[in-house]
C-alpha cells in the first residue's frame, strides 16, 4: 500500500487491519468470516464505526480510558499546542505541565506527597512493586520479597501485575507466573494484613479497594 488515504475508502483500512493489526483481548478467528470493527469517530458518549453504525460508548474507550469523553476542542487545543511547544523530554527532567498537574493531583490525595508518570495501570503496578521491592532491600537486606493480593483482585497484563492477579482464568496459558507474590485468600481486614505484614517474607501488600468473591 502507498501512505494515501481516501476517506470513503475504509475498505481499504479493513484489509489493513485484518492483515496486520494484532488486537487485544479479543478472538482472531470470528475476523476469518467477519470484518473487524473498526471505530471511526467519537463525540461526546458516542461513537461510530466503519458503516456508520452508532454506539453509545459506556466504557469510555472499552478500557475506561476516554472519560472526558470525544471530541473535546479545549483538550484537542491544548494537546495540540504543547506538542508544538515540548512533544517529549525524558522524566530525568522536569516539564511545565508535568510539575503542574502533578501539583494539582496531590491536592486532591492528601498524605501522598509525589506523583510517578506512567503510561498505564499495569505499569504503575510494575513500578509500584518495584519501589517495594528496593525498599525491602535497603531494610530488609532483600530477606522480604513477597507482595500480596486477594482472591479475584486485577492488576494489568504485564507479567508482574499478572503475578499479583487473583482471577487464574486470566493468567491460564502464561506461566509460571508466581514471580513476586502471595495469594491472600481471605477476606481482607486490618487483622489479615498486620499478620501478613508481620511474617517474615512479605515485602507489602498491593492496596486497591476491595473486589467482590466470585467463588
Ligand atoms: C485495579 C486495576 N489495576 C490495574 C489495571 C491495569 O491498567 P491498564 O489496563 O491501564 O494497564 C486495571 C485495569 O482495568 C485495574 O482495574
Amino acid at each position: 500500500m502507498d501512505g494515501t488515504f481516501n476517506e470513503n475508502d475504509l475498505s481499504r483500512v479493513v484489509a489493513a487491519d485484518k492483515a496486520h493489526v494484532w488486537h487485544h483481548l479479543i478472538q482472531h478467528k470470528p475476523f476469518e468470516e467477519n470484518d473487524p470493527r473498526i471505530i471511526v469517530e467519537g463525540k461526546g458518549m458516542r461513537v461510530w464505526d466503519q458503516n456508520g453504525k452508532e454506539f453509545l460508548d459506556a466504557v469510555s474507550g472499552g478500557v475506561w480510558t476516554v472519560n472526558v469523553g470525544y471530541g473535546r476542542e479545549e483538550i484537542c487545543k491544548a494537546v495540540y499546542n504543547q506538542m508544538m511547544k515540548l512533544c517529549y523530554f525524558a522524566q530525568s527532567a522536569g516539564s511545565i505541565p508535568g510539575a503542574l498537574f502533578a501539583e494539582k493531583l496531590i491536592e486532591k490525595m492528601p498524605g501522598m506527597s509525589r506523583v510517578y508518570y506512567n503510561n498505564s495501570g499495569s505499569e504503575a503496578n510494575e513500578k509500584a512493586f518495584k519501589m517495594v521491592r528496593q525498599i525491602a532491600h535497603k531494610k530488609y537486606g532483600g530477606k522480604k520479597t513477597k507482595i500480596l493480593y486477594r482472591d479475584r483482585d486485577y492488576h494489568g497484563s504485564t507479567l508482574a501485575a499478572m503475578s499479583a492477579c487473583g482471577q487464574d482464568e486470566r493468567n491460564a496459558q502464561y506461566g509460571p507466573l508466581r514471580l513476586i507474590s502471595s495469594a491472600c485468600p481471605i477476606a481482607w481486614s486490618t487483622a489479615s494484613t498486620s499478620w501478613a505484614l508481620s511474617t517474615s517474607r512479605v515485602a507489602t501488600s498491593a492496596l486497591p479497594p476491595p473486589t467482590p468473591s466470585k467463588r
